[in-house]
């Protein structure tokens, strides 16, 4: 017996079914609203569902996250970056020959085409990474746009493959771009993250030289960003997705969206909220900022839409930066004392306990990335290389079934008609 909600207005009465979920929250299905000329009103989507997904599932008051049905915390102690990507776009653990066919068609496909490598040379050395990545996936459309039929499943599965193959390429490719260093190509013989940390920081021609602690938290940071249910850049891949446009397009505007200080810029605008800080004596005077209505300033890194408990992510990220830390010898690293004085005085604070903002995973992955040296440009880069396979399941998975272009109404507060008036007459 499916439950059912009334809804009254102007005295007609309209029933409208409840979707039950399989874990947490049950939907009310208000589609039949236009029928009776009635829009519901949500700016920013508090309160709705905009799509039904198996991918990812969020409690964000009792601060689970399951990828697939698989809790963050086992993932991240016993999976790694390539596994959960395979988890996320087939839907179950991989074999091992299930995975030794899909990291070897991932190390077959890292590798961009010279030419196309041009498209860094437009950009000027200062531009931000994410800049020159977001164009360079938007420009892959132009290397596969006529052979992509977005109808058909193994070109969307080839679709997902190829970019998760080439975005840390990519990102290499930009980061080296900004340093004026000569690119340095893939090496089938690194894993993922080795791979990755070898194009940022290896010189072009010399032996790899990569630090397996460095790797191994890299590839955590990677596994720890690669879903996260309908967020904003999601959200973004999805909508641009339901018009039918080419997936390299899509990914490109979810790219963009992700780059705001609000979402995944955030753990670059953690680092330089805590090198303006400075030193631990004047955290208070910045959490005051924070608490004050007439001052726009956030502490970046802290608060979630979703989670107002903890962030299961923070929870994995604060074990593996304290591991780095210490084996990189900087556990009294200056700006750290000042995370630490932040984090402890947040979460004493009611104006933070009242409104449930603790330190999300942007807090601690920006502590961590510095802590193994990665530059600060290039720390929203890295949140794009793990989000990578989120954003291209929930693609595939809004193409696998009947949807219809997303096209959101308005409550309009204008003009109501009005006529013309000749400029001599005004
Ligand atoms: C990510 O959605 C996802 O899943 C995102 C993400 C993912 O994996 O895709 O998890 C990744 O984006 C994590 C969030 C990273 N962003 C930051 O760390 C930036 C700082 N945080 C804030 O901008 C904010 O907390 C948001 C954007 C994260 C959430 O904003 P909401 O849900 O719209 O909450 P809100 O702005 O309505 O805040 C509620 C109250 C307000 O105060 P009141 O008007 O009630 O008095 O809390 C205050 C806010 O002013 N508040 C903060 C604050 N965050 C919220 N006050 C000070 N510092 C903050 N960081």
């Amino acid at each position: 017996m499916t439950e059912k909600v009334s809804i009254t207005i102007d005295g007609k009465t309209t029933e409208l079914p409840v979707l039950k979920a399989s874990e947490g929250r049950s939907v009310v299905d208000v589609r039949g609203l236009i029928a009776e000329g009635i829009f519901t009103f949500d700016p920013g989507f508090l309160s709705t569902a905009s799509c039904d997904s198996k991918v990812t599932y969020i409690d964000g008051d009792a601060g689970i996250l399951l990828y697939r049905g698989y809790p963050i915390e086992q993932l991240a102690n016993q999976s790694n970056h390539l596994e959960v990507c395979y988890l996320l776009l087939n839907d179950e653990l991989p074999s091992q020959s299930q995975y030794d066919s899909f990291e070897s068609s991932i190390k077959s496909q890292q590798t961009v085409d010279p030419n196309f490598q041009n498209i860094f040379n437009g950009f000027t050395q200062g531009a931000h990474p994410m800049s020159m990545v977001s164009a360079a996936v938007a420009g892959l459309a132009s290397l596969f746009h006529e052979e992509t039929d977005i109808t058909n499943a193994d070109d969307r599965m080839q679709t997902a493959h190829r970019l998760i193959a080439k975005i840390p390429t990519l990102a290499a490719m930009a980061y080296k771009h900004g340093r004026g260093e000569a690119f340095v190509e893939p090496n089938d013989d690194l894993t993922y993250a080795e791979n990755f940390l070898n194009m940022c920081f290896g010189t072009a021609g010399e032996d790899p030289n990569v630090s397996p602690t460095i790797a191994k938290a890299m590839d955590r940071i990677f596994l720890l960003h690669a879903d996260h249910e309908q967020n904003a850049s999601t959200s973004t891949v999805r909508m641009a997705g339901s018009t039918d446009c080419n997936p390299y397009a899509a990914i490109s505007a979810g790219i963009c969206a992700l780059w705001g200080p609000a979402h995944g810029g955030a753990n670059e605008a953690v680092l330089l909220m805590l090198n303006e800080i400075g030193d631990e004596s004047r955290v208070e005077e910045y959490v005051n900022k924070a608490k004050d209505k007439n001052d726009s300033f956030k502490l970046m890194g802290f608060g979630h839409r979703v989670y107002k408990n903890f962030d299961p992510r923070a929870t994995v990220m604060q074990e593996s930066c304290h591991a780095v830390l210490v084996e990189q010898g900087v556990e009294d690293d200056a700006l750290l004392k000042v995370a630490q004085r932040l984090e402890k005085i947040a979460r004493e604070d009611d104006y933070f306990i009242e409104r449930k903002l603790y330190p999300n995973i942007d807090f601690y992955s920006g502590i961590t990335l510095k802590a193994v040296g990665i530059p600060t440009e290039l720390f929203t880069v890295i949140f794009t290389l793990g989000r990578m396979p989120g954003w291209i399941t929930h693609w595939n998975e809004m193409l696998s079934a009947p949807y219809k272009i997303a096209r959101p109404r308005q409550l309009y507060l204008g003009e109501s008609s009005r006529d013309y008036v000749s400029i001599s007459d005004r």
